[in-house]
Parts: C-alpha cells; structure tokens; sequence
C-alpha cells in the first residue's frame, strides 16, 4: 500500500462528554519485530521523545533507531485541551501502547482526548483512510429529521474551520437544536497536514459513514489513524 502515511482524524459529535480514562479504540497491525532491539526505539520513541514533546505543544512526531530498529512515533491532543491535561493523556497513552498489541510494531491508541502511534513505517505523508473507528450512541433524537439538518450544517461549519490555515487542523462548534438540546460538533485533522488533505479526509469521513452509521444518532464519531 502506498500510504502507511500518517493520519490521524477525529470527527465527532457528542452530547455530553465523557471521562476520557480509558483508551476508546485500538489498532495492531500485527507487523512483527525485525529485530528485537525495536524495544530500545519505542521506549525511546514513547518515553522520552513523543510524550516530552507532545505534553508542550499538543502534537509531536518524531523517531528514533536505524535500520531494522527505525522507528516513527506520533502524538497529538484534541485541539482545545489544556497544556496539563494533555500531558496527562499522553502519558497515560505511551505507558498503554506497548502492552496493548506486544511485539507488534505499529500499534495505535486514541483516547477522547488524546491519540498516540508508532510505527516502522514513516508516519508522515498522506492522509490513511483505510482504517477507521466509529462510535456512536445508540439512542436516536427526537425528531431525528430537523435534527440530522442541524448536525449537517454544523459539521460544515466545524470541517470548514477545520481546513483553515491559522486553525491547525482543528474546529468545534455547538448549535441549540432546542432550548434544551445543544450539538456539539468537532473535526479535527493531525496538525501537520496540509488543508486540501485534511478537507479531503473529513470529508470522506463523512461521505463513507455518516449516512450508514450516524443517522438519527445522538452522537456519532469517525476516527481515522
Ligand atoms: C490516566 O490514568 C489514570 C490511572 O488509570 C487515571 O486515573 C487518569 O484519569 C488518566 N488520565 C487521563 C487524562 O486519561
Ligand atoms: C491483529 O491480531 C489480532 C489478534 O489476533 C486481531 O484481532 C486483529 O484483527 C489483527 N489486526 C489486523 C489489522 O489484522
Ligand atoms: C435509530 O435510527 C436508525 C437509523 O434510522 C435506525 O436504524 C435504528 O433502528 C433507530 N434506533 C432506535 C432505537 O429507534
């Protein structure tokens, strides 16, 4: 496949956030080690690299190793969270990889707030829409009609937003549906994506699952990698 290039997406929309302890997806390529010194590059990539950077600026790649031991990491927290709790996130995400998929290595774990990967593979390219997380809430809106209307209108806006230079791959917004029922909507891209790549990605979100999965839904997120 041509792109094992980076991509992490996150589009969602939600009514109520949740916690945000426990990862909410994972993902192994069950790619096995070449050399075992691999463990070296991903302490390394994890530990100290990824999770001191990311922690400052909210999104970091980077890699360490030669050879059969090179190895890419990247992270990144939603757009809108604090210096603080990102770091706590991305903490708790490099200490879950490794045990999450062993001896495999391109793993990748998202959090609510946080998204965390390594892989042997250069991250950094194009966008990878080839895998994707969904979740969504099972109870429908009321007056589901007017209500997937709305959340049309508002997921444009946010993906607008989102393909903005100056907003870094990031837009969320809210809409009173009724005085007692507000959306919330988000998109957001990894930060190093160029625009057109970024609108390209969410919009595919939309085109290829939106309809199938999030109708009707309360809530309803797509994750790409
Ligand atoms: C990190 O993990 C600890 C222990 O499981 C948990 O209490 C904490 O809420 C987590 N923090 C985040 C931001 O996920
Ligand atoms: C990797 O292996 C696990 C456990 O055997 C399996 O559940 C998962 O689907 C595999 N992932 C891929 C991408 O093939
Ligand atoms: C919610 O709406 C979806 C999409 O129309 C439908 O498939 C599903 O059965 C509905 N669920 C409930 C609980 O009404």
């Amino acid at each position: 496949m041509a792109s094992l290039g980076l991509y992490h997406l996150l589009f969602f929309l939600i009514l109520q956030l949740s916690t945000g302890d426990d990862p909410i997806g994972q993902y192994c390529d069950n790619k096995s080690f070449k050399n075992n010194n691999l463990h070296v590059s991903i302490n390394a990539v994890l530990a100290d690299d990824l999770t001191a950077k990311a922690s400052i600026g909210g999104f970091a790649t980077t890699s360490s190793g030669h050879g059969d031991t090179l190895l890419y990491g990247l992270a990144q927290c939603r757009g809108d969270l604090s210096a603080e709790h990102c770091s706590a996130c991305i903490t708790n995400a490099s200490k879950a990889l490794p045990s999450l998929c062993p001896i495999q290595a391109d793993e990748r774990v998202w959090y609510d707030y946080c998204f965390m990967r390594y892989d042997t593979s250069n991250l950094v390219g194009d966008s990878d829409t080839s895998y994707a997380l969904i979740l969504y809430n099972v109870e429908n809106a009321t007056d589901p009609e007017e209500f997937d209307k709305e959340v049309g209108l508002l997921m444009s806006e946010v993906r607008a937003m989102a393909v903005k230079q100056e907003n870094g791959g990031f837009g969320k917004g809210t809409s009173e549906f009724t005085p007692l029922v507000t959306i919330y909507g988000l998109a957001q891209c990894t930060r190093h994506l160029r625009p057109l790549t970024c609108a390209q990605c969410l919009s595919s979100a939309v085109e290829e699952y939106f309809a199938e999965y999030c109708t009707h839904r309360k809530g309803c997120r797509v994750l790409y990698i």
